[in-house]
């Protein structure tokens, strides 16, 4: 039995460097526009040379856009070679200092995309050590960048997933192992059905790539290298000749004859990959052996076409195809279930690996012997659902008006990927809409400088908010009375200078409400007065300027705010200004009366009488419109005084 390991062979740089060699001599003038092997108009595709400040070309003659769409991080030099790109020098790094979410937003119209990322790392922050992280895609974790992931393959990854949002979102998860890096990003449209597995099935997942395998093959490359349909998506076949053991009895076959129904769709594959195959001697059995995680649900994809010459008929070459010792293909006879040689044979199947951390790809011999032409393995991750619309639009927003640091990553989709929920972000799931929601927002003792944006409003299942002990400015959302979730609200120990909002006392599941601390004035909202008594508990002491329900009574100015204040403050001084006025008005009358009184006598009590009604009815007017507190006011006392030394004088 031959057996072939997948997964840790280290000559595929050498490999690499070769496949280049040889065509970037061979291929340039043809590669200038791969586009024109389909008549019609080719795929979407971006490539993105992570890091750069310029365009540059590869010797497929692709464009290389410089470095967009991405949330942060900065610049490196890449000190190994992009195999896809060998003209690319940078690489871009998340430092801790961008926090622990970092996304590429790249624009692309509503389709199925092959995304490939190319790895690498050596910057100064990782002083040469590999950083471990996490990639997802479109809010779906997809690459585990674990321990030992520098050392397998080429260290690229691809995957297929749909884009319905208008940008592919890519978004890079750091581990506190090391930076997150990326080097280069390719986004290819493919198919919308390519890989249909089910109707929908395959929108259901990301489809990520575990091996793509070229039996036979001389060389490993990429789907340009083959002159392939770029609707094809550029993948990239492993040649399987580094995979065995030394020692194994294997065979490659090939051909030059062209083969048929190679390149139709919906997966478009070169022909190249069925030009070639591995055999064994007669009734030997072959094993491709993987490592993968237990639990996945993977997609297997067997390619094959009759090349040899010695099998020509019906039941010459039969035989039955493993995973894991469970059979998924019976009695696979290539002419026979193709009808003649040199013609394609596509087969899939669909299996969970359980509770092995392989899995083992076994072809096993009925008559003659076995030949494989090429193969892939797919992980199916199960997308994950995003977050409610309105919910991450409101969280965008929030992010700037609370001004919070680049070091709080708040990239990319808030609740998703869940292994990746955004710091003192807490998500629930509901069901009938099949989107997560944020119910708790914890930014307490966080050092928040900037102010709460009516936003908030928007975050419809919100149960707590805490953002108590920072340095919140400015008010208290009129929106938050649209909190009706809302459960616990502490804005505590901050320097919020409003007035509470008075539909705040209306939400009907408040249980408790801490707002003391702050810098708030105005009225305490009778309606808090009555959420008291629905048992919730609050706290708004410590607040210079509130009155009201549990504190100081409001002074009857004070109820409508500073402006009433100055208002007042205007009145009492038109008020003593018009007393004092009077009084010397009335003092100049007494000195006149007195010098008349001798002349005349009576008629001046008459005058008295009348004055002492004037100043009666001018304090009741003001009374009437402004309860004044000024009552109180020492300034104001004068004026009785006078009034009854007047009339006592009489
Ligand atoms: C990503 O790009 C799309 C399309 O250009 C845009 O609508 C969306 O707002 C962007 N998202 C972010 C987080 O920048
Ligand atoms: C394969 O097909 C192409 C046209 O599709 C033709 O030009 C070429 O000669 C064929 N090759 C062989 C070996 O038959
Ligand atoms: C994959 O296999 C399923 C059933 O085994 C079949 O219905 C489907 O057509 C196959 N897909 C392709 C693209 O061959
Ligand atoms: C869940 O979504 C449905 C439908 O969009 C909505 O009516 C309901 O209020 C939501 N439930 C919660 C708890 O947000
Ligand atoms: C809010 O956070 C503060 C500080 O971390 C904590 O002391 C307080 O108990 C929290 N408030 C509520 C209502 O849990
Ligand atoms: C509240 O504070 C903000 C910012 O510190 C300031 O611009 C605003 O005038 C203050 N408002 C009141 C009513 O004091
Ligand atoms: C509260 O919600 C209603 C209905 O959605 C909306 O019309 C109103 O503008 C919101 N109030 C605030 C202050 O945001
Ligand atoms: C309210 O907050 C103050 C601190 O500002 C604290 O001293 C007091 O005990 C709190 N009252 C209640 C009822 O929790």
């Amino acid at each position: 039995m031959a057996t072939g390991t997948m997964g840790y062979e280290t000559c595929a740089m050498a490999t690499f460097l070769s496949l280049l060699l040889v065509s970037s001599l061979t291929l340039s003038a043809a590669q200038m526009s791969p586009a024109s092997l389909t008549g019609s108009a080719g795929p979407y595709t971006v490539r993105i040379a992570c890091g750069s400040s310029v365009e540059t070309y590869d010797p497929n003659g692709y464009v290389w856009q410089k470095d967009w769409g991405f949330t942060g991080g900065s610049s490196a030099p890449l000190t190994f070679p992009n195999p896809k790109a060998p003209q690319i020098i940078t690489l871009r790094y998340f430092s801790k200092f961008d926090g622990p979410e970092n996304c590429y937003n790249i624009t692309v119209p509503t389709g199925r995309y092959l995304i490939r990322l190319f790895f690498a790392f050596g910057e100064q922050d990782n002083a040469g050590r590999e950083p471990q992280f996490d990639v997802s895609i479109e809010g779906t974790l997809v690459h585990n960048m674990d321990s030992g992931w520098s050392k397998e393959r080429e260290n690229f990854q691809d995957s297929l997933a749909f884009v319905s949002d208008g940008a592919a979102t890519i978004c890079f998860h750091s581990s506190g192992h090391g930076n997150p890096v990326v080097a280069s990003i390719e986004v290819l449209q493919i198919l919308d059905d390519a890989y249909k597995i089910a109707d929908q099935e395959s929108r259901s997942y990301i489809w990520k790539t575990m091996k793509r395998v070229s039996a036979g093959a001389r060389k490993s490359g990429f789907g340009s290298d083959f002159l392939a349909d770029p609707w094809g998506g550029d993948r990239y076949w492993e040649s399987d000749n580094s995979l065995f053991l030394p020692g194994s009895i294997v065979q490659s076959i090939s051909t030059v004859q062209n083969i048929s129904n190679a390149a139709v769709t919906p997966n478009i594959y070169p022909m190249d990959i069925f030009q070639s195959a591995t055999t064994t001697d007669p009734m030997q059995s072959l094993s491709y052996i993987l490592p993968v995680d237990n639990n996945r649900l993977y997609s297997i994809w067997i390619y094959l076409a009759e090349i040899s010459p010695f099998v020509v008929r019906p039941r010459d070459r039969v035989f039955d195809v493993l995973v894991n010792e469970e059979k998924i293909f019976s009695e696979v006879d290539i002419i026979a279930q193709a009808h003649r040689p040199f013609k394609a044979l596509i087969l899939n199947a669909t299996v969970m690996v359980d509770d092995a951390s392989s899995l083992e790809l076994t072809f096993n011999p009925l008559f003659g012997p076995v030949a494989v032409n090429a193969f892939e393995i797919y992980e199916l991750v199960p997308i994950e659902a995003p977050t409610l619309k309105t919910d991450m639009w409101a969280m965008q927003l929030l992010k700037q008006s609370l001004r919070l640091p680049a070091t709080y990553g708040w990239n990319g989709d808030p609740c998703v990927p869940l292994a990746h929920i955004w710091f003192g972000v807490d998500c629930r799931f509901n069901n009938s809409a099949t989107s997560w929601f944020i119910d708790g927002l914890y930014l307490d003792a966080q050092g928040v400088r900037g102010v709460l944006g009516e936003e908030i409003g928007l975050l419809s299942g919100l149960q707590i908010l805490n953002i108590s002990h920072n340095t919140l400015q400015g008010s208290i959302p009129q929106s938050m009375g649209n909190l009706s979730s809302l459960v616990v609200l502490d804005l505590s120990y901050n320097q919020l200078n409003s007035s509470i909002p008075v539909n705040l006392g209306n939400l009907p599941h408040l249980r408790k409400l801490f707002l003391n601390d702050n810098q708030l004035s105005g009225e305490v909202p009778s309606s808090l007065g009555a959420s008291a008594l629905r048992g919730a508990i609050r706290n708004v002491s410590n607040n210079e300027g509130l009155c009201g329900v549990g504190l100081r009574p409001c002074s009857q100015a004070n109820s409508g705010g500073k402006a009433v204040r100055i208002t007042a403050f205007v009145v009492s001084l038109v008020i003593v200004l018009t007393a004092g006025l009077v009084f010397l008005y009335w003092k100049k009358r007494a000195n006149m009366a007195r010098a008349q009184k001798l002349a005349r006598g009576a008629p001046y009590a008459k005058a008295r009488t009348t004055f002492v009604r004037d100043v009666q009815m001018a304090r009741t007017m003001f009374t009437d419109h402004f309860r004044p507190a000024h009552i109180r006011d020492p300034a104001f006392a004068p004026i009785p005084s006078q009034s009854s030394t007047l009339l006592g004088s009489t």
